[in-house]
């Protein structure tokens, strides 16, 4: 995959190191060449010597070495690479990068680089929500860096949430998609995430419990198998992907003209909690409490997107994959709603209250399709993304 790609893998200092001596070992299997640069403060997390045997290659590790100085200056280390990886991009590497300092080598390499660079953030949960941090995050992005992960999970400084550095394989995937080598690079995918909001007056709507959760970490997936993903989102509680079109909706109605919009697409993954009903009787006023009683409320039906993208013709997708929630019967009703959407694959999820799915970071699901249903071990929603991000790859090959 990334067969004589030169890359010049930057290790910053944060617990997360450990993964880097594994993703050097990926990196090398994939045919990559590996030149590894540790700051001073990762010394503390990863020898050296052990990362100089796994790249099979020197170590670069301080600016004022005047021995690599001699032998390869820091702006040719910097160019000399077809890609930089920053694994693990800790918050202080961050906000060097942002700001443009260059007080050690690290630091000096990025800002003297033209080469694309990735970055894999890795930092406790309150220090990646920080608006610094953020703020930096941005910076980065605007400059053209690009971001794989943080993922979501238990840390190792006893916090859950996001801010787990991605696993090797993700980076390397990030990486060669980030290169034009990923599977899906050259393929348009849609993706529909998040709840809908139907209005019911200008400061109240219907709405319902979906986080947009499945719906980025699956677009992230296929980002980082090289497509290119136009993601249509509700009001979602989690943020949109990063390196998407991002197109953001409140009503189903609008969902459904944003996706015809950005037809034609090779795959479509339906994966929005869509509303199906509105309130046909929505009010532009505030609704007022009156003595003459209740408001009474009509309902008329919204579109169903997934249907509709589902149907023959020119414009309709190679690939077209809904989604199921169900309580009961998953597999019988999963399959049946396939024939009645007319769509290539279901993804069907059990979410009785009891599974702890709705709104948890894992998903059990089973992927039906023509030949029938395919049970999935229970993962964190990030895999269960990746696994069906590979899933499309392989049907659009
Ligand atoms: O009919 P139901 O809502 O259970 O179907 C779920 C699937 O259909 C999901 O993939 C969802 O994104 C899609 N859907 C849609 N438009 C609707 C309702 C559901 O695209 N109006």
């Amino acid at each position: 995959m990334l067969g004589g790609k030169r890359v010049l893998l930057v290790i910053g200092a944060g617990i997360a190191a450990y993964k880097s001596l594994d993703l050097i070992r990926r990196l090398r299997d994939a045919g990559a060449q590996v030149t590894p640069v540790l700051t001073r403060a990762a010394e503390e997390f990863v020898t050296p010597l052990s990362v100089s045997a796994l790249a099979g290659s020197k170590v670069f590790r301080d600016l004022f070495d005047l021995t690599d100085e001699a032998e390869m200056g820091h702006i040719q280390l910097s160019r000399s690479a077809d890609a930089i990886v920053v694994a693990p991009a800790t918050a202080d590497l961050m906000a060097k990068m942002a700001q443009g300092q260059a007080n050690d080598l690290a630091s000096t390499v990025l800002l003297a680089t033209d080469t694309p660079v990735l970055i894999a953030p890795a930092m406790n949960v309150r220090m990646w929500q920080h608006p610094a941090t953020q703020r930096n995050l941005a910076q980065l992005q605007h400059d053209g860096v690009r971001v794989v992960g943080p993922e979501s999970g238990d840390m190792a400084c006893g916090e859950f949430g996001p801010g787990r550095m991605s696993e090797p394989a993700q980076i390397i995937q990030a990486l060669a998609a980030m290169l034009g080598d990923g599977p899906l690079s050259g393929r348009r995918i849609l993706v529909t995430s998040g709840p809908t909001h139907e209005p019911i007056d200008p400061v109240r709507y219907i709405a319902n419990r979906s986080s947009g959760a499945q719906g980025a970490a699956i677009a992230r997936a296929l980002l980082a198998l090289g497509a290119q993903v136009v993601f249509v989102t509700g009001p979602a509680d989690v943020p949109a992907p990063q390196g998407a079109k991002v197109v953001p909706v409140q009503t189903a109605q609008q969902m459904h003209d944003a996706v015809m919009d950005a037809l034609p697409v090779d795959a479509a993954i339906c994966a929005a909690a869509v509303a199906d009903w509105r309130v046909s009787t929505a009010s532009d006023r505030k609704l007022k409490k009156t003595k003459d009683g209740l408001p009474q409320l009509g309902f008329a039906e919204n579109p169903d997107i997934l249907r509709a993208i589902s149907q023959p013709g020119e414009r309709r997708p190679q690939l077209v994959v809904g989604f199921a929630a169900e309580t009961d019967d998953v597999v019988e009703n999963a399959t049946a709603k396939r024939l009645r959407k007319g769509c290539d694959w279901i993804v069907a999820n059990d979410v009785s209250p009891a599974t702890g799915i709705m709104g948890g970071s894992e998903n059990a699901v089973v992927v039906i399709d023509a030949t029938g249903p395919e049970v999935w071990p229970r993962m964190e929603k990030d895999a269960v993304a990746a696994k069906l991000a590979q899933r499309i790859a392989q049907a659009l090959a």
